[in-house]
């Protein structure tokens, strides 16, 4: 095999541990026979969901068709026997096969309580804790939300929640300093209720819950451990609490994350309650998780409800009933999944063979690999790419950072770059990575170094987790997330590098047509593009209905909202949801045409047989009117008889309704809390996005057509394929002139009509998709082409939007053919 430099420094550098070379399969041939279906995506999100392996699920499939399991609540033979595998699966009954031997847990001391999930599995601690007003809950400034909300049944029992930091915990096996190197630093005590702060006497019944990670899913970094006997001490003093007296403390460890690579040691880290969701650790099955319940611990739960599963005797109409004993028993209401638990073996069986440990190295070569290098990365003018979350030192980071690269990017004038970019950009690379606050916000917010009033004005500013707000008020409302798995590999990382490298990072000397653009937005990004170059109208496109396929006209009025009937009508879900594309491709194969001599909107479905012809005047088939709000704007609609929207929802195989803007009616764009704030806010708009026209140039697409077909060189046959402008939906295609030349112009005249350009149409992956023979297929092109290009501030720019500025008189049309004059001052 070729020698591979980049590999052979790797492996030299932080390669100690990478590779499983002891294992029975190495890397590359687990990759190679048992992860075939990821062909050439890297996929770094195994914090969210690791990957299951196809041998896994061959093994899994196998034993599920050759075997009866029946529901082990029954007593036959079948359901005995599932049963039997249930107990396995919580017991010890092989090495490392199952749960409570993965966390070297004693049956003696711990049971395995099986729930959907870590969150379930938090939920039940939190609805069952013994709270009283004297309790306290306190849980580190990094969790996830599953743990903060335990804080509301804590809050509603009147006790006080107190988020803490701990700090330098990392440093304690290091200076072997056990309890006194801990230091817990609270935030404010929250408290609900008349008492508000007032500190409660604690008795001998007193119960107070601590929670922390064993590993943060925001930044990798591992809690260390002692922190559970430091708590559990009962000379410990914990701040921001009344003085200990004769309260108790209650220790539960979130393990989600951590178990991936390694485990708590419940034989030397006594916590009292330990969660798991089994996914994250071998990728299937899912909807299983468990608590581990320390046997002392989890008889102080108190549990209202009682089921099937948990009953031992009820009368239905006497307030009587007594639970079943065991502990598991007692708390796993209903039927167990019992199929996924007898899937688990298989998933434990794969850990076993490679061992956590090797896991566990192999994981970290990865990663400090990734953090070293992103550290190292500079622009052209010295600055920083990149800022890492959690330690900034790879030399800690080896030992008391889990498999997590949590990170923000630069441009060279230090303003940063917002995740979400990152984010498209690594998925038109074939990337799959996170981004946001990944669920934890608290360490999101330390990490960020935001205050509460930042935090505040953004949640004003209408953010919420989910969103596309990514950079407000100049600073990050997340970051970005890279994570490994045990099957993650040396090319992944590479590749992931790499593609930082190619988008984020600024080379000298790197005269691109993106810096033209940066340089200049939307000015001539090329000589000869002046009021001398000839354009003419090449074609004319009408959408009458949002995200369905337009027609094509050699002539078409004019109106006040654009082309006479462009977007006048959409389709609406029954919940009130706008249809697109995006959701529902279906909507690309449903053809529209308006005949204005006959006065009739015509479309036509490849699903129903029969055409439907509306009238345009309003007639017979308008039913009520309402006013919507979309895209910022307050729209007046109407709707249609239960025929028309039984045609459409046939056509798009979902239940919807079509609605009509009611073009009499004056549009108004509200301030909105949107990300989509309306671009034009001065003019009337029908169902658009953005603008009343959007134009392309021929040229431009004859531009990103070379550009694809020279990457055709390096790819599969015929990939990439060339595109065609109506991928674009586009109102208007210009020929003539330069590429791109559109970019600078500042108004335009079409025949005697006068538009202002309102600037670059940003896009999305909608252009990835086609509609060929009566197929959808998506891809990553043209966008991934587009964002090499034309990507400015984090959008990518092909065609521009145009307003009307005249009023508009009866008989204004537009005609192909006609001179198209641009004006770029
Ligand atoms: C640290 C941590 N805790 C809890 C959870 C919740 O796990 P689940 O959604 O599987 O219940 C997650 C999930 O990402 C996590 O990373």
């Amino acid at each position: 095999m070729a020698a591979d430099p980049e590999k052979e420094l790797f492996l030299k550098e932080f390669g100690q541990g990478y590779g499983y070379p002891n294992a029975p399969k190495n890397i590359d041939e687990i990759r190679a026979t048992e992860f075939k279906r990821l062909n050439d995506v890297v996929y770094l999100d195994h914090g969210g969901a690791t990957l299951y392996s196809e041998l896994q699920m061959e093994h899994i499939f196998k034993d599920l068709n050759s075997t009866l399991y029946g529901n082990p609540h029954s007593q036959s033979s079948c359901s005995l026997m599932t049963n039997d595998i249930v107990g396995e699966a919580r017991r010890q009954a092989r090495l490392y096969l199952h749960v409570l031997s993965f966390f070297n847990a004693s049956p003696g001391e711990y049971k395995c309580i099986f729930t959907s999930g870590a969150t379930a599995a938090l939920k039940l601690v939190g609805e069952t804790f013994p709270w009283s007003s004297q309790s306290t809950y306190m849980y580190t400034m990094e969790n996830h939300n599953s743990v903060l909300g335990i804080r509301e049944y804590a809050l509603g029992k009147g006790a006080a929640a107190v988020a803490v930091d701990i700090e330098d915990a990392a440093d304690l096996d290091r200076r072997h300093g056990g309890k006194s190197d801990v230091k817990i630093i609270p935030h404010t005590v929250q408290r609900r209720g008349e008492d508000g702060c007032r500190t409660k006497e604690q008795t001998s019944d007193t119960y107070n819950l601590f929670a922390f990670p064993s590993e943060c899913n925001f930044s990798g970094r591992r809690f260390n451990l002692d922190l559970v006997n430091v708590i559990k001490e009962d000379s410990y003093e914990m701040p921001g609490t009344s003085p200990r007296h004769s309260g108790h403390w209650v220790v539960l460890i979130d393990a989600a994350k951590g178990s991936a690579t390694s485990p708590p040691d419940l034989s030397k880290y006594k916590a009292d309650f330990v969660v798991v969701s089994f996914y994250k650790l071998f990728g299937y099955p899912t909807g299983i998780g468990a608590l581990i319940a320390r046997n002392e611990s989890a008889k102080l739960l108190k549990k209202t409800y009682f089921s099937g599963g948990t009953v031992a005797a009820s009368i239905a109409d006497v307030d009587f009933y007594k639970r079943r004993d065991g502990i598991e028993e007692r708390f796993e209401d209903g039927t167990l999944s019992f199929m996924s638990i007898a899937s688990l073996h298989h998933g434990f069986r794969i850990l076993n063979a490679l061992t956590m440990s090797a896991i566990s190295r192999h994981e970290m070569s990865l990663a400090s690999y990734v953090r070293n290098a992103l550290l190292n990365l500079t622009h052209v003018n010295g600055n920083r790419v990149c800022t890492l979350y959690g330690l900034n030192d790879p030399e800690l980071s080896s030992n008391e950072m889990g498999p997590t690269v949590s990170f923000n990017l630069k441009r060279p004038d230090g303003s940063w770059f917002g995740h979400r970019e990152v984010e498209k950009l690594a998925s038109l690379s074939n990337i799959q990575l996170r981004t946001g606050c990944f669920c934890n916000p608290g360490a999101c917010a330390k990490h960020l170094g935001l205050s509460h009033s930042d935090l505040l004005s953004n949640i004003e500013a209408g953010h919420v987790c989910w969103d596309d707000r990514d950079i407000l008020h100049g600073k990050p409302t997340g970051a970005v997330r890279v994570s490994f798995g045990y099957m993650s590999t040396f090319e992944d990382a590479r590749k992931f590098l790499k593609f930082i490298e190619s988008s984020f990072v600024s080379l000298p000397a790197q005269a691109t047509h993106l810096d033209l653009l940066r340089a200049t937005p939307f000015h001539p990004a090329a000589e000869g593009v002046g009021v001398n170059t000839r354009y003419f109208l090449k074609s004319i496109t009408v959408y009458p209905i949002k995200s369905c396929a337009g027609f094509s006209v050699e002539s078409w009025p004019l109106s006040s909202t654009g082309l006479l009937h462009d977007r006048e009508w959409l389709l609406k879900s029954l919940s009130g949801e706008i249809l697109t594309q995006k959701k529902v491709p279906e909507m690309g194969f449903i053809t529209t045409l308006v005949d204005l001599k006959l006065g009739l909107l015509i479309v036509e479905s490849p699903r129903c047989k029969e055409k439907l012809q509306i009238e345009l005047k309003s007639g017979q088939s308008i039913a009520g009117r309402e006013v919507m709000e979309i895209y910022s704007q307050r729209y007046e609609v109407q709707g249609y008889c239960n025929e028309v929207d039984i045609w459409f929802s046939n056509a798009v195989g979902r239940s919807c309704t079509l609605v009509r803007s009611y073009a009499s009616q004056n549009h108004m764009c509200a301030q909105s809390r949107s990300i989509r704030m309306c671009r034009d806010v001065d003019t009337r708009l029908n169902f658009v996005n953005e603008a009343q026209f959007l134009l392309i140039s021929e040229e431009s697409i004859a531009d990103l057509n070379n550009r694809l077909r020279s990457k055709k060189h390096n790819g599969p046959n015929n990939w990439p394929p060339e595109v065609n402008p109506v991928r674009f939906r586009p109102n208007l295609v210009v020929s003539g002139g330069k590429p791109y030349a559109e970019d600078g112009w500042r108004s335009v005249r079409i025949g005697e009509r006068n538009f202002t350009s309102m600037g670059g149409c940003n896009r999305c992956q909608m252009i990835n998709t086609s509609f060929t023979a009566g197929t959808v297929q998506r891809s990553n092109e043209p966008l991934a082409t587009l964002a090499s290009y034309r990507r400015l501030k984090g959008k990518i720019f092909f065609g521009i939007l145009l307003k009307l500025c005249d009023s508009i008189e009866q008989d204004a049309w537009l005609r192909v053919g006609q001179e198209v004059v641009a004006n770029t001052d």
